[in-house]
């Protein structure tokens, strides 16, 4: 290159006197040792000349004749070419050939040197040195691969096939590391050894006669890495990536390079190019390179593709390669989020608790019931009191609302609380001794009972009773205050306004709430098992009595409290 522009550089310079001077000017000269035997040609060509009609004449310097035209001769001059088929040894000389075109004339010398050569006969050892032409000593590049080329510079007239390669003195087979590629012999995987003598033949065929041309090559082996000239590949960083399986992903490889480099870059696996690992499925692919350039430097950017991360991918290293320099990514399955596991844990644990708390609040009477008959024997609570309840109740015979509220007091709670579920009732009107002061049967009895029942029924005339029965309020507030006795709020129908009633009540009806009598006066109603019992039943003692007697039993088997076991373990699971 330098020496071209050397040229045009004393060529500009030196052109105002030639054509002033009107005669040629001696543009260069070009030395040639070549051996003896073989074929040989030159081009005169001149760069500069662009304008394909020139004129070109060769002639020998010795003596100024020129060169025949003859194409029989073994010395001629094709074309442009001179040409010698094969070279004497007598031919060493200086050959000038003048281009010209309309206005330029340029003198071209070449110093031709013929050597003997004995390549490879018996009589010397081994090929011998030569002193050879440029173009006749190549390099390889250590650890890469290259090739050598065979310079075969010969007119279009002569035909040129059977290409061999020579290592020293044998023949190079095309094997795994030799390719032989037209006038270039491939060299994979360069290594020190493989420095030395080469040689390469071909048949030339011209006119019909064949010769043989045969180079020597001398080929030296030089270190690539030549210090600071290293690609830089600035990512990846033998990192690894954390990535979802079954994703998407493109992993660029940074490349900083001098922009005299003319490097490989590209990815790899398992020292294969990624597109023809994956040639079949084509999943894994390399993206097209693209540069930037800066003043000192180039950045190139290379992809990798992934368009659907595969199991098989972790933990594998896909190498970027440029040049000598190599870096790795590592794909890894991302850490689990133990913040996300935490949480969950916990919203589960809540949902647990949660959907618990709902199943014991819409189960806990069934699972109450359940438990006493399960567990509790059906012995008296060891606590000195007589009955399991006293039964509190407006009277007011005249009225229907006291007709039903004596139906549920005398008939239904007897019937159920008494009959069915072994509880003793103190039922004020059926139970007291006649005669006795009403004030004393209730303070007396009320301290014998476990729990307080009280029915109500909406504001009407007949239960303002509570009003004026100081008897009964005391016996509340006995049971409320003193003892603090549990008590049972029933109401027989719906009361919306308890502003009429005692404050007891309604500090019952605030605290503990009431429960809302929603049965009529029939047998199907005077179930224990029914939800109106059993949420009484919940609010009971632990049954104290069997059913008194066993023909009652028999009679309400469906309904008996016993059978609650069974009822309300089926009521758990299918409710
Ligand atoms: C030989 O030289 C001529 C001009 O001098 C040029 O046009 C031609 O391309 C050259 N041939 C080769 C094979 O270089
Ligand atoms: C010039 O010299 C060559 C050999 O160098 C010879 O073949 C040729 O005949 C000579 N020409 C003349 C005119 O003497
Ligand atoms: C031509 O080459 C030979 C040997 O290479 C050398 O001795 C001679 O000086 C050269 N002639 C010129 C004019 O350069
Ligand atoms: C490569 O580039 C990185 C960042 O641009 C820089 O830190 C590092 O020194 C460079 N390495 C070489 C060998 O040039
Ligand atoms: C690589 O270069 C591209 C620009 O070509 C840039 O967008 C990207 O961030 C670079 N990546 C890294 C990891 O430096
Ligand atoms: C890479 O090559 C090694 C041995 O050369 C082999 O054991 C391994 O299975 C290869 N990896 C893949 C992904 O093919
Ligand atoms: C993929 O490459 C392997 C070896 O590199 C080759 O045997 C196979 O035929 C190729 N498949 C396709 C579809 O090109
Ligand atoms: C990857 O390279 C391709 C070119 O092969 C380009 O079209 C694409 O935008 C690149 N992707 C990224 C994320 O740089
Ligand atoms: C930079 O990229 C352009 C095309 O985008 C390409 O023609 C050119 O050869 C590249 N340069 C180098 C130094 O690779
Ligand atoms: C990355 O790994 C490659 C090959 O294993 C190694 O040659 C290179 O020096 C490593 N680079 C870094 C930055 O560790």
């Amino acid at each position: 290159m330098w020496v071209r522009s050397l040229l045009l550089c004393g060529v500009s310079f030196a052109l105002p006197l030639f054509v002033t001077a009107g005669t040629c000017k001696d543009a260069e000269m070009h030395h040639e040792i070549i051996s003896e035997g073989r074929p040989f040609a030159f081009n005169c060509t001149y760069p500069p000349v662009t304008n394909r009609a020139v004129d070109v004449t060769w002639h020998r310097a010795s003596n100024r004749s020129s060169v025949s035209n003859n194409r029989q001769l073994r010395n001629h001059q094709d074309q442009t070419w001179i040409l010698f088929l094969p070279l004497e040894e007598g031919d060493s000389g200086i050959y000038q050939c003048v281009i010209r075109d309309t206005h330029n004339c340029y003198r071209i010398a070449v110093n031709l040197t013929v050597v003997r050569n004995h390549w490879c006969d018996s009589s010397t050892e081994g090929p011998i040195k030569l002193s050879l032409s440029d173009e006749y000593q190549q390099s390889l590049p250590l650890g890469k691969s290259a090739s050598l080329t065979c310079h075969l510079d010969f007119p279009d007239s002569c035909v040129l096939d059977s290409i061999k390669w020579y290592k020293g003195c044998e023949e190079l087979k095309a094997e795994k590391q030799y390719v032989v590629s037209g006038p270039r012999l491939l060299v994979n995987n360069v290594a020190e050894e493989d420095g030395g003598s080469y040689a390469c033949t071909a048949r030339l065929t011209y006119l019909g006669r064949q010769f043989t041309v045969r180079n020597y090559i001398a080929v030296s082996i030089k270190e690539v890495v030549s210090g600071g000239r290293i690609p830089n590949i600035t990512y990846p960083k033998n990192n690894s990536i954390e990535v979802q399986l079954g994703s998407t992903l493109i992993v660029d490889c940074n490349i900083t390079d001098t922009k005299e480099n003319t490097n490989l870059r590209c990815w790899r696996i398992n020292e294969t190019l990624v597109d023809d690992y994956y040639n079949d499925s084509k999943r894994i692919r390399e993206g097209i390179e693209t540069n930037v350039s800066f003043k000192d430097h180039i950045f190139y950017t290379v992809n990798i593709t992934f368009l659907e991360v595969k199991m098989e991918d972790y933990g594998l290293p896909f190498m970027c390669h440029a040049g000598v320099s190599t870096a790795y990514i590592m794909l890894k399955l991302p850490a689990p989020d133990f913040r996300a596991y935490l949480i969950g844990g916990l919203m589960a644990f809540l949902l647990l608790v949660v959907s618990i708390l709902c199943i014991y609040n819409s189960f806990k009477i069934d699972i109450k019931l359940w438990y006493r008959s399960a567990f509790y024997s059906a012995q008296a609570p060891d606590d000195e009191k007589m009955y399991d309840a006293y039964v509190l109740y407006p009277k007011c015979p005249r009225e229907s609302q006291g007709h039903d509220m004596d139906t549920m007091v005398l008939k239904i709670l007897p019937e159920v609380l008494e009959k069915q579920c072994g509880y003793k009732l103190f039922i004020f009107g059926r139970d007291e001794f006649p005669g006795q002061a009403v004030a004393n049967v209730i303070d007396e009895n009320i301290k014998l009972c476990r729990r307080l029942i009280v029915l109500v029924a909406p504001e009407s005339p007949s239960f303002g009773f509570l009003k004026h029965m100081s008897e009964d309020q005391i016996a509340v507030y006995n049971a409320l205050i003193q003892d603090g006795m549990k008590v049972i709020l029933i109401e027989l129908e719906k009361v919306k306004d308890y502003s009429g009633m005692p404050e007891s009540i309604q500090y019952i009806r605030q605290k503990h709430g009431a429960i809302q009598w929603d049965g009529d006066f029939t047998e199907k109603s005077q179930c224990a098992k029914t939800k109106f019992w059993k949420k009484v039943r919940y609010h009971m003692p632990p049954r104290r009595y069997p059913p008194s007697s066993p023909v009652q039993l028999l009679r309400h088997t469906p309904c008996n409290c016993t059978s609650g076991k069974w009822d309300a373990a089926i009521g758990l699971i299918t409710p």
